[in-house]
């Protein structure tokens, strides 16, 4: 009751004083003001969220730590992650970051989510691993019981372990490192354009195919990819996957099932070492470059897959730059089958992961929602489509923020400009995500969680804002009412932990 007359009334006695006393005395009401204010607060994200004492004190600290970073003379959300990360890492609103409970990473790709150092460092340096060099100088890999067949386009295959005998190793594992990555000392000059940014990313993918399809790393490689999550506090992984078929040896390729069986399998593996982590769901996608009748076979693929893996399927979603992909709208006859079949396939669409308003692209995120989307991946365009806003916000579509690789992919530069930093402003419903960790430097959500808390929100947002974004990825996961009570449960106890030992450690750090 006390808040609404705080925030009413004093509203309603403003509007008269707009009118009648700012003329005269040429002063606004300094009540009328805080009230204002205090409206605004309530709308952006966490602006209902009730804070206990033992938080708030926590949001003290924590808000005396924002000043410092604010303060330095670069501010990381404004420049290139590239230049910005060991700036991140000195900081300590980081630091906590990295201890909080980020609850779930809903929009991950499968082979990006592994830094790519365990890729050089591990799975290059086991047996029977060839690797290629193609004319236009990348990579390409392959296990192989023997010689592998020659590659269009690529060198003689030669074995690994020969070669490091050859060459320096160190050298050559850089080499292998950067064409894994997008990482580069002057990002600018390298990527000058969309163009050039994705052709190099499309390019890391393909040079980690050869590593990341072969059966024993398949599993090995989404076991680490579960550990870097968890190690970065986070309980719950969708993961958008391809699902290409896995190879043996011999060149032996695996179907689909035994790809989403090895799921299964390494998710209970990982649970069995870590019982609190609450486990991870694939959902199925394909390049947005199909055309319709393949499309058409894909979503009826999906639906199968669906049917018969209902515990690990979460649902399906095209990948591929928007930009130069079709459009949802060119799927519609694929889109509509499970509806018109009566059979459940939930949707996780990218859609406006672009800068191009009022092209076909920019109408995915209205189209996404015209198809029952469960959420939206990057939506970077909706802040440009107030009805789109307003129609998610009824459906309650979450949309899913990556910004790290919003700003390599070079859609905005200064991340205090994103666009989602005005959808945190009016509470839209949103959660975090990193996207493609691994081809970014990155690890894990607390990494974007800074972006977020210190470019978003600026000094505005607080404890309450992070709480909201944490309980939210629980909330618009795929997961069952009953899993998502009992996740959020595990959640909010290793929350309170977290609160009560961070407080614990910034007392005794000031003590010192
Ligand atoms: C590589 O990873 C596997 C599985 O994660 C592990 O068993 C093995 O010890 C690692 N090897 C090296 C050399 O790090
Ligand atoms: C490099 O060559 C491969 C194989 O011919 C091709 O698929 C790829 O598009 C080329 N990449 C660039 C950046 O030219
Ligand atoms: C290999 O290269 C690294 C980096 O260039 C260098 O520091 C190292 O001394 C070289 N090792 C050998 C054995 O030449
Ligand atoms: C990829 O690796 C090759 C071979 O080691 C190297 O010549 C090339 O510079 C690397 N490409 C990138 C983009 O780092
Ligand atoms: C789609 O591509 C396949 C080849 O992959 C082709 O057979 C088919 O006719 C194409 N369909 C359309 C509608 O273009
Ligand atoms: C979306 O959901 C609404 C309401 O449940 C339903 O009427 C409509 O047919 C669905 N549309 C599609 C394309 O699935
Ligand atoms: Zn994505």
């Amino acid at each position: 009751m006390r808040a609404l007359t705080r925030s009413h009334q004093p509203l309603f006695v403003c509007a008269w004083l707009l009118w009648y006393s700012t003329p005269c005395h040429g002063k606004p009401d300094p009540r009328r003001r805080e009230a204002l204010m205090d409206v605004e607060t309530r709308r952006g994200t966490g602006g209902h969220v009730a804070l206990s004492e033992k938080e708030k004190a926590l949001d003290e600290k924590l808000y005396q730590m924002k000043l410092h970073d604010m303060a330095g003379p670069t501010f990381p959300p404004a420049i290139h992650f590239f230049k910005a990360k060991p700036l991140i890492e000195r900081s300590p609103v980081f630091t906590l970051l990295q201890k909080m409970p980020k609850g779930a990473a809903l929009h991950v790709h499968d082979f990006a989510m592994v830094g790519v150092e365990w890729l050089v460092k591990n799975v290059t340096y086991r047996e029977k691993c060839y690797v290629c060099f193609t004319d236009n100088h990348s990579v390409r890999f392959v296990f192989s019981i023997g010689q592998p067949e020659l590659q269009p386009h690529c060198s003689e295959w030669i074995l690994l372990k020969t070669l490091r005998e050859k060459l320096n190793s160190t050298e050559l594992d850089n080499s292998f490192v950067h064409n894994l990555t997008l990482f580069t000392e002057d990002p600018d000059k390298a990527y000058p354009n969309q163009d050039t940014v994705w052709q190099r990313f499309e390019q890391a993918f393909i040079v980690a195919n050869g590593l990341v399809t072969y059966a024993p790393v398949f599993k090995d490689y989404l076991y680490e990819g579960l550990r870097q999550f968890y190690m970065d506090n986070v309980l719950y992984v969708e993961i958008r996957a391809l699902l290409s078929s896995t190879y043996e040896l011999d060149a032996k390729r695996n179907s689909k099932d035994w790809s989403l069986r090895a799921c299964r399998e390494v998710v209970q593996r990982f649970k069995a070492q870590y019982p609190d982590f609450v486990g991870a769901r694939v959902i199925f996608t394909v390049h947005r470059g199909l055309n319709s009748t393949e499309a058409v076979k894909a979503v009826e693929e999906a639906m199968s897959l669906k049917k018969n893996f209902p515990d690990i399927m979460a649902g399906f979603d095209f990948v591929g730059r928007e930009d130069s992909g079709r459009p949802l709208w060119y799927f519609r006859e694929a889109l509509g089958l499970p509806e018109e079949k009566g059979t459940d396939l939930p949707y996780f669409f990218h859609a406006g992961e672009t800068d191009s308003e009022g092209t076909e692209v920019d109408q995915n995120v209205m189209d996404a929602l015209l198809f029952n989307t469960s959420r939206i991946g990057h939506g970077f365009a909706m802040a440009r489509h107030p009805v789109v806003k307003e129609l998610a916000r009824k459906m309650d579509v979450a949309v899913e923020v990556c910004p790290i690789s919003n700003q390599v992919l070079k859609l905005v530069s200064d991340l205090r400009n994103h666009p989602a930093a005005a959808l945190m402003a009016e509470g839209h419903p949103m959660v975090i995500s990193s996207d493609d960790p691994a081809l970014f430097g990155a690890a894990g959500l607390s990494y974007d969680f800074y972006q977020v808390f210190m470019g978003f929100g600026g000094m505005k947002s607080n404890l309450a804002t992070l709480k909201e974004l944490v309980l939210n990825s629980v909330r618009y996961s795929s997961l069952s009412s009953t899993m998502k009570e009992k996740a959020t449960a595990t959640l909010l106890v290793r929350w309170d932990k977290f609160v009560s030992e961070s407080l614990l450690q910034t007392h005794q750090k000031t003590r010192l």
